[in-house]
């Protein structure tokens, strides 16, 4: 058996990377000798990315064509991603061990749905693929093999297009694709002073064991990433503030649930979505009776999806504030990034539980 071991390379601009270190959610980078080598599908800023990297590992290709969020990207990793996935064919892709993806939720055609082992049959892939981009992702899985993957959607996606979508997802990955999939909704506020549940599908190609990393119960609260002395064009105007508190009041008052979420540094806010630039409403910071509340800098948006403050925004706070709220949360994927790489670096059939037996058998002797 060879000893000789891969080199960790820098990557070519290694002085512009965010430092592992730098920040306030404590990410500790978990050792491992050689990388194992990922790709960012749908990289959007770069979340999965931080967090491999974190996890050890070593991204070896991106991919999102939207010009904005690769400038964001170019910015903190030095890479400009490739763009349109559907012109990527899976042989320019780099061999990799492990593929990650936060792919944008469609529904699926019915005629696709109702093909049944389309994946089976000559020609159903490429059929079926037409115009979906989950399709992408099978084929490069299906082609490229990694020897597990990462995908991230938004809770909703197993009730979307009436479970639809999750049936045609999740028959692809384990029947189609022949791989071992788990998959769980985790809310990001107990890492960070937000609310957000996303689904989050891990997949092997050999049959193993995996159990998603446990959560704090309780986690931070809104004070800890607040801007102390937020510029004041944040501050809402007297027109918007009066206009979305009669909107509020109107809606109250036919019985409906919408309001806007004003929060303090006690909080935890609601998710924050890539509309937050429209008018903030969902996420209110108040100033104290008298002054009207203000909306979060793009700064504390980065915070409050646990990107580190050294993290560059070179584009508009439109811009910034659709990137992140698009974005996953950087110390949950870290977690799930950290356990996946524990997982392959144990032999396929290793259960912990079984490791646990045999150790306090040994103990008791
Ligand atoms: C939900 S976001 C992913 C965000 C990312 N996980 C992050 O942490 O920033 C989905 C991304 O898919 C990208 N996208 C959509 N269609 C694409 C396509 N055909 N080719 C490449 N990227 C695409 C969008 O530009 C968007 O950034």
């Amino acid at each position: 058996m060879s000893t000789q071991k891969k080199k960790i390379r820098p990557g070519k601009n290694a002085a512009n990377r965010v430092r592992e270190q730098d920040t306030i959610y404590g990410a500790q980078p978990l050792p491992s000798a050689v990388p194992l080598r990922f790709v960012d599908l749908f990289s959007g800023i770069g979340g999965f990315r931080l967090a491999f990297e974190r996890a050890g590992c070593e991204c070896v290709f991106s991919c999102d064509w939207d010009k904005h969020s690769q400038i964001t990207y170019a910015a903190n990793f030095g890479e400009t991603p490739v763009g349109d996935i559907r012109a990527v064919a899976s042989s320019e892709i780099p061999a990799h061990d492990i593929l990650c993806a936060g792919f944008p939720c469609q529904p699926f055609s019915i005629a696709g749905v109702s093909k049944k082992n389309a994946l089976g049959e000559a020609h159903g892939f490429d059929e079926k693929k037409q115009g979906n981009l989950f399709f992408e992702l099978a084929r490069i899985i299906r082609d490229r093999r990694p020897r597990a993957f990462l995908l991230e959607n938004v809770k909703n996606l197993k009730n979307h297009d009436k479970g639809r979508t999750w049936q045609v997802i999740h028959k692809t990955l384990t029947d189609d694709l022949d791989y071992t999939v788990y998959h769980k909704i985790i809310d990001a506020q107990s890492v960070v002073p937000q609310h957000r549940e996303r689904i989050f599908i891990v997949g092997f190609d050999t049959h193993r064991y995996f159990e998603f990393p446990q959560f704090p119960k309780e986690g931070p609260k809104l004070a800890s990433i607040l801007d102390p002395h937020p510029p004041a064009k944040y501050t809402l105007t007297d027109h918007l503030w009066e206009y979305l508190q009669n909107y509020a009041a109107k809606h109250k008052a036919a019985g409906n649930g919408f309001g806007f979420g004003l929060v303090t540094g006690e909080s935890v806010t609601r998710t924050l979505s890539a509309r937050y630039y429209k008018d903030g409403s969902e996420i209110l910071i108040s100033q104290g009776a008298g002054k009207n509340p203000r909306r979060l800098t793009p700064r504390e948006c980065a915070l409050l999806l646990g990107y580190p403050p050294s993290f560059k925004i070179p584009v508009s706070d439109t811009q910034a504030y659709r990137q992140f709220g698009n974005s996953v949360v950087v110390p949950v994927v870290e977690r799930v990034a950290k356990a996946i790489v524990e997982t392959l670096q144990q032999p396929a059939e290793y259960k912990p539980d079984l490791v646990l037996q045999v150790n306090e058998r040994r103990r008791h002797h």
